[in-house]
């Protein structure tokens, strides 16, 4: 059997989160929160240009054990990296070392700025959220920790506000320039619905997943190009001139009808990236539709097209990516895979694959052997249901 997370072990990590912290600190934590990654069925690329996106968050979380220390600092202990550090909380809080320790640094940047009380802390992070691969552990590091600092204070932020003061600490402490799907998905997310989120209005819509006979099965190429950030922030910028030389707030307002005018309008690089967005918006409409009505081969389609579109029009996959929704379409219906595409940024990472359970077995054990003839790292699966978004498990007080 390949390396499958079927269940992520809840239960087994709040013992150790509550372990390490015991061990480290002397004493027991008094809470202790959690926070989910999460996957996006499709509407990629789409949350900077105001777009629909449709992710869910998923079972492997990361876990925060924590206490009140009584200092002017907080002390952060992460059993992911093996490594810890001390923030001092009398003096501006800036970028430093270790290179996580940002995520959280924007946060409690971004909780000083609200004109909240920051209180000195102790805090031991565990997690089953594999860091790099297109899970947005980074955002579950950050509604994480903001979630922490609510359980800590008994001072709730607005859920909305808490998202958005996320996504700033990802800007100013990790220096990219993303949207909001990443923590609007940790902080809204609800077992066993999708989140419509309309990234212009903000609105937030949930769907249920109805379908018992499908899994999510997430596969991770276990590869992160270096190109990742730099490539992100050069698609934004190139939507972002595309638009005001369209003569539009954002590519949102450009109906697809009108595809032709954009392209003698715009150079061929930037056309086809605004193909895509166009395009993708439609297909995160239309797969909103598909899962109200049960139109589920319908789904898979669309997650199929969107995949060709991010590969050839906004060229954000990587041959790994490729290979994996390659072997699934191979595979297709008859051979239990419904539809599959990469996950979010691109250029590594994740996909995410619509299966029917009873195959599933057969499909990631076709997938495995067949993807390892190009690629020997393998890949990894992880099969989950729609979690909750992030929520505190235990507070003492
Ligand atoms: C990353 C970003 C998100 C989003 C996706 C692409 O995950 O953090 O804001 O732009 O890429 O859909």
């Amino acid at each position: 059997m390949p390396a499958v997370s079927l269940n992520p072990s809840g239960p087994a990590l709040v013992a150790e989160a509550r372990r390490i912290f015991t061990a480290r600190f002397g004493r027991a934590p008094t809470q202790l929160v959690r926070a989910p990654g999460r996957v996006n069925l499709i509407g990629e690329h789409l949350d900077y240009n105001y777009g629909p996106v449709l992710p869910l968050a998923i079972e492997p979380q990361i876990l925060f054990a924590t206490a009140p220390n009584g200092l002017e600092c907080v002390r952060l202990w992460s059993a992911v990296f093996g490594e810890g550090c001390e923030i001092s909380l009398t003096e501006p809080l800036m970028r430093g070392e270790p290179g996580w320790s940002n995520y959280i640094r924007g946060v409690l940047a971004g909780w000083q700025r609200s004109g909240r009380t920051l209180p000195g802390f102790d805090a031991v992070i565990v997690s089953d959220l594999p860091a790099g691969g297109g899970l947005s552990s980074s955002a579950a590091l950050e509604v994480g920790m903001a979630t922490l600092l609510e359980a800590l204070t008994g001072a709730p932020l607005i859920p909305e506000e808490k998202a958005l003061l996320c996504q700033r600490a990802e800007h100013d402490f990790a220096g990219l320039p993303c949207g909001f799907m990443d923590q609007f998905a940790c902080v809204f997310g609800r077992a066993d619905h999708l989140l419509l989120l309309d990234c212009r209005s903000r609105e937030t819509t949930l769907i249920p997943w109805t379908a018992d006979d499908l899994v999510f099965l997430v596969i991770d190429t276990q590869v992160k190009h270096d190109l990742a950030t730099s490539a992100y922030a050069e698609r934004r910028r190139t939507c972002e001139a595309a638009a005001h030389r369209l003569g539009v707030t954002s590519l949102r307002d450009w109906p697809e009808a009108r595809l032709s005018e954009a392209e003698s309008l715009l150079d061929a690089v930037a056309f086809r990236r605004v193909r895509h967005v166009v395009t993708e918006i439609a297909r995160t409409f239309a797969a909103a539709s598909a899962i109200r009505t049960g139109a589920w081969s319908e789904l898979g389609r669309l997650m199929f097209a969107s995949h060709d579109s991010l590969r050839d029009d906004y060229e954000v996959s990587c041959a790994e990516l490729d290979e994996v929704v390659r072997l699934t379409q191979e595979l297709g219906e008859a051979g239990g895979v419904l539809g599959c595409r990469m996950t979010g940024g691109g250029f590594g990472g994740s996909a995410i694959a619509l299966v029917r359970r009873e195959q599933l077995g057969w499909v990631w054990e076709r997938l495995r052997s067949a993807y390892m003839c190009r690629f020997p790292r393998g890949v990894k699966f992880i099969v989950t249901r729609a979690a909750d978004g992030a929520s505190v498990l235990f507070s003492s007080q």
